[in-house]
């Protein structure tokens, strides 16, 4: 199971101002991991029965059930009920190309990087609500130009939240809407 590491900290600290506190949220914690995403949505005050957490791994599901949340085994979009939409998407996905070192499903996003990122945004826009926002997350090691381009073929506006230098990249974190 994904340990929590900086790119996820950096989604935890945005994650509030991009909750709408006016009315309910349904919130899908794509990629839960740890769950981290989960707990910080319901902290900024979405209901646990709003939640949907999905992974492909076992074990991240049944730490992320414990907050009492629903909780999902898919990848990505698979299992998801057909017509379900969520207001918000949180996905850190894995994003790092592959090589001899770099193999984990939890980090690893395919050959280039991308890949599983391709995949997520082509399913998307299907389970997004009219006004509904995705965060999420990449690096200057996933090909910065090739993710940028993957936003705008799959009908998404992005809006830039935070850039932050890491030892060996950057980690990008963007908001998505519909356009
Ligand atoms: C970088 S970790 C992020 C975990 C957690 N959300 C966080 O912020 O710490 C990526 C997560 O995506 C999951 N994952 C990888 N491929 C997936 C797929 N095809 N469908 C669903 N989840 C997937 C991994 O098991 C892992 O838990």
């Amino acid at each position: 199971m994904y340990q929590p590491a900086e790119d996820s900290e950096l989604m935890v600290e945005f994650l509030p101002f991009v909750i709408r506190k006016e009315h309910s949220t349904s919130f899908l914690d794509m990629g839960c991991g740890s769950g981290i995403q989960s707990r910080a949505a319901i902290k900024a005050g979405i209901k646990e029965e709003e939640i949907l957490a999905v992974d492909i791994d076992d074990e991240a599901l049944e730490e992320t059930a414990k907050l009492g949340v629903r909780t999902l085994k898919s990848d990505l979009f698979e299992n998801v009920k057909e017509g379900e939409k969520f207001d918000l998407i949180t996905f850190n996905p894995p994003y790092l190309p592959e090589d001899e070192h770099e193999k984990g499903m939890d980090t690893t996003g395919g050959k280039e990087g991308w890949e599983i990122i391709a995949r997520f945004l082509h399913q998307a826009r299907e389970h997004l609500s009219e006004k509904g926002k995705i965060l999420l997350l990449f690096s200057s090691l996933t090909n910065r130009e090739k993710v940028d381009s993957l936003i705008k073929e799959n009908g998404f506006d992005q809006i830039v939240l935070a850039v932050q230098q890491q030892f060996q990249e950057e980690l990008y974190l963007v908001i998505l809407e519909k356009n």
